[in-house]
């Protein structure tokens, strides 16, 4: 039936091509159209988490950490329940890494606490002997950038209809809400007024001054980063 095709090369590549441009599209498409569904208990970032989290980007954590545990009984036992794509829906950019020097930290706001990671980050060879994991020093004294994370939230919530404000359905049939300011003033009162019922666990002297002084450190916000992650 297809004799006269095979015949001419040029009209057969073009057909594959039409073939699998189609298959293609029909896997495609209908995940661009659809929104991405959360997970249901799955919250947006408050700012204080979303300046931890670009803390974590900036310096550079997903070169030696995951965060996707995948469907294997050694990982669950390690890490708990494997990743679903839902979990993941206000992760922009997500960070599923792809290198394990260290462990993944899909989950580690369910096993370690805040004093755990202000020792850790200050120096992980004193916590866990042997750690090859860098000192993070400067990050008791650098202040955290709270504009650019409200901007950040703010930016999402427009774009891409990220449910601040609103009622989120959590596991046990309740709702919460994740407050997002409408100026960066508010953003900042926010953000201090988290930072404070972190650093209030802390020990680190640089940590409990600038908080007092109205200054968000980048180690508070990025714990409350990390204390996110469940
Ligand atoms: C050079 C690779 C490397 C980099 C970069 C790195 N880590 Fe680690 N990390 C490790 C290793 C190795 C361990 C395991 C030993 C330990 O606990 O210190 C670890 C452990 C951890 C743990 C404990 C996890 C657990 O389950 O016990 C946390 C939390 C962590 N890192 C956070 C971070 C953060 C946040 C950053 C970025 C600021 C970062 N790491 C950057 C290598 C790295």
């Amino acid at each position: 039936m297809f004799h006269w095709l095979e015949k001419r090369p040029f009209f057969f590549g073009v057909g594959i091509f039409l073939v699998i441009a189609f298959a293609g599209l029909v896997m495609i498409i209908p995940h661009f159209v659809q929104q991405s569904r959360p997970l249901i208990g799955t919250k947006p970032y408050t700012i204080l988490e979303i300046s931890g989290r670009q803390v974590y980007m900036q310096n550079g954590c997903s070169n030696c950490h995951s965060q996707l545990v995948r469907p294997f009984k050694h990982e669950t036992d390690r890490y708990g329940a494997y990743s679903l794509s839902g979990e993941y829906a206000y992760d922009r950019p997500f960070l599923w890494g792809s290198e394990r020097t260290g462990p993944d930290l899909m989950r580690v706001g369910n096993y370690r606490t805040t004093d755990w990671h202000e020792n850790h980050m200050l120096d992980p060879e004193g916590v866990v002997p042997g750690s090859i994991m860098p000192r993070y020093p400067w990050m008791f004294t650098n202040s955290a950038d709270i504009d650019t994370a409200w901007a950040e939230a703010e930016t999402v919530r427009v774009v891409f209809n990220t449910p601040y404000n609103k009622d989120i359905p959590m596991m046990d049939g309740s709702f919460e809400q994740v407050k997002l300011s409408a100026t960066v003033e508010g953003g900042r009162t926010d953000a201090l007024a988290e930072a404070k019922l972190i650093s209030a666990e802390m020990k680190n002297q640089d940590v409990k001054d600038m908080v007092a002084a109205g200054k968000v450190p980048e180690i508070v916000a990025l714990i409350a980063y990390l204390n996110s992650l469940k």
